[in-house]
């Protein structure tokens, strides 16, 4: 992995920020690690090195403000702009600092609608282990849901056939899965990777802009997965599905709604692709097990609810 390394961070709108901080810190159990002169509240996985990956906004209207990927290096971090460029995608610098503990941000809004970030610099603060002799967890990893690190968003807007493109062409990542619509041609959901992980970023065909589906945290185990649930109804929190595993990706779930109705997910599992792996396809009567594989359901809520 020597361009894009991962999903770094995402902004989400919530309602009532105390609230929604007590929901992320409490229940979520991820790590209060700063707020800043927005009013932003930023917040990190346990597992996770960088100061922050998960932020705050309050809002009108949830819903996602935009999500960055590290890269590699500020090299990379030029090259990659001047791809974009020249592709004919314009790109705007976000200044060092403007974002708490993170350096500058190449943004551009992408053909579904999402405004995405490329950065290459954000503060190392470490994951409470020491780097020579550390334990394998700490107090941390036990508080509420602990998630280890975000791991991916799945992102709803049109035209998902143009991202497709710019993901694979300039960012370097591949596709690993894919739904095909009912015509048997059209690609209806894309599961992209830019790493060995089975998805970095999804995205489903989808007539409005810019929305989300859902933030991805990631559980060390299916053992994980189910205390999570525990911890979701003792805090009355409204799950959509799951306990259940997926077919496309294998990934073992829940997704669940925040106070403000922004769904998240706390999964594990999944398998490791190669690059040069062929794209898995999933036709569209078989859909039903790719989302829910023992209940083979096609949830009326995966497809509809999105904020
Ligand atoms: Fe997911």
């Amino acid at each position: 992995m020597t361009g894009v390394l991962r999903p770094g961070h995402v902004q989400i709108r919530v309602f009532d920020l105390e609230e929604s901080a007590r929901f992320y810190r409490d229940v979520m159990g991820l790590v209060e690690t700063g707020r800043d002169n927005q009013g932003r509240v930023y917040f990190k996985c346990w597992d996770e090195r960088d100061h922050n990956s998960y932020i705050i906004r309050q809002a009108e209207e949830a819903g996602i403000d935009f999500f960055g990927f590290k890269v590699l290096d500020t090299a990379t971090l030029d090259k990659l702009e001047a791809d974009l460029n020249a592709y004919g995608i314009e790109t705007t610098r976000m200044a060092a600092g403007e974002m708490l503990e993170t350096g500058e941000r190449v943004r551009f809004t992408l053909p579904t609608g999402h405004v995405m970030e490329l950065y290459a610099e954000k503060s190392s603060v470490g994951n409470g282990l020491p780097n020579a002799n550390p334990g394998p967890w700490n107090g941390a990893s036990e508080q509420g849901i602990a998630p280890v690190r975000l791991d991916h968003m799945l992102l709803y807007g049109p035209n998902v056939a143009a991202n497709k493109k710019i993901f694979e062409e300039i960012l370097g990542f591949f596709l690993v899965e894919r739904v095909l619509a009912e015509d048997g041609q059209f690609e209806a959901a894309l599961w992209l990777s830019c790493s060995h992980k089975v998805h970095d970023i999804a995205f489903v065909e989808h007539p409005e802009p810019g929305k989300l589906h859902h933030c991805s945290f990631l559980m060390e185990s299916w053992e994980k997965v189910l205390r999570a649930g525990d911890i979701m109804s003792m805090n009355e929190v409204s799950v959509d599905i799951g306990p259940t595993r997926h077919g496309i990706t294998r990934g073992c779930t829940i997704y669940a709604w925040d106070p403000s109705g922004n769904r998240f997910e706390t999964f594990m599992g999944g398998y490791q692709p190669y690059p040069d792996y062929e794209t898995i396809t999933w036709d569209w009567d078989h859909f039903p097990q790719g989302l829910d594989y023992p209940q083979r359901k096609l949830h009326e809520s995966f497809l509809t609810i999105v904020t």
